[in-house]
């Protein structure tokens, strides 16, 4: 819903390739999705101290942190989740815009908003990874004490017992953190970005 009239779209001098071609490698989004205790921030800031040793920009943009500024406005109703999701694949955009590989780590538990997200960021540059892990592991990790609260009813809406997880139809890459380690989950993501051209290749990977 569009507020704003007389808005004119202004092109950039410098553009995203013009950015890319400078620093070699490609930007993306890296989506990351799941349960809260799945493993989603571990992930992603494992994958981005790989890419960020390798030379890559990267940004990592995480639940909690953006819900603690950018997002201090939004609860977890099911529109304000959308609207977080909104923003956010919006804020993806800008930074994909500047040759990041930006690496999102948040629930977002409804698939409309995920294929929005995608949509908005381009079907190409868009990697949606499911990290999967079964209810009972994550509310036994129960990190933030949260699932806890959830179950003793404090928190009404809690993603996975009163509030959905729509897990995705058809992601990039699935990983199953409750049988695969870090390393190796964030060793298929890596490989997927390799594989799809965004960064180049280790030595010991080229063919
Ligand atoms: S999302 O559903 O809108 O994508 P987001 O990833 O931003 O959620 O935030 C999830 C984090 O907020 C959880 O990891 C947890 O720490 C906290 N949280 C607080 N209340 C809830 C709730 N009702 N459901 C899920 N997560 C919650």
């Amino acid at each position: 819903m569009a507020r704003a009239e007389n808005i004119v779209w202004h092109d950039a001098t410098i553009t995203q390739s013009d950015r890319e071609a400078r620093s070699g490698h490609k930007s993306a989004v890296v989506w990351f999705t799941g349960l809260s205790g799945a493993g989603k921030s571990t992930l992603a800031n494992r994958v981005e101290a790989e890419l960020f040793s390798r030379g890559i920009r990267t940004y990592l943009l995480d639940g909690d942190n953006i819900r603690s500024g950018l997002n201090s406005d939004l609860g977890f109703s099911e529109p304000d989740r959308m609207e977080n999701i909104r923003r956010i694949s919006e804020v993806a955009k800008l930074f994909v815009d500047s040759n990041a590989v930006v690496l999102t780590a948040f629930i977002s538990p409804f698939r409309e908003d995920r294929e929005k997200a995608r949509a908005r960021v381009g079907d190409q540059e868009f990697f949606e990874i499911y990290v999967k892990c079964p209810l009972d592991v994550c509310e036994s990790r129960d990190p933030k004490g949260l699932y806890q609260k959830a179950r003793s009813g404090a928190i009404k809406n809690f993603t996975g017992i009163g509030s959905a997880y729509e897990p995705p139809l058809s992601p990039e890459l699935i990983v199953d953190t409750s049988v695969e380690t870090l390393d190796a989950c964030a060793r298929k993501v890596i490989h997927l970005l390799e594989d799809r051209g965004i960064t180049g290749k280790r030595p010991e990977r080229a063919e």
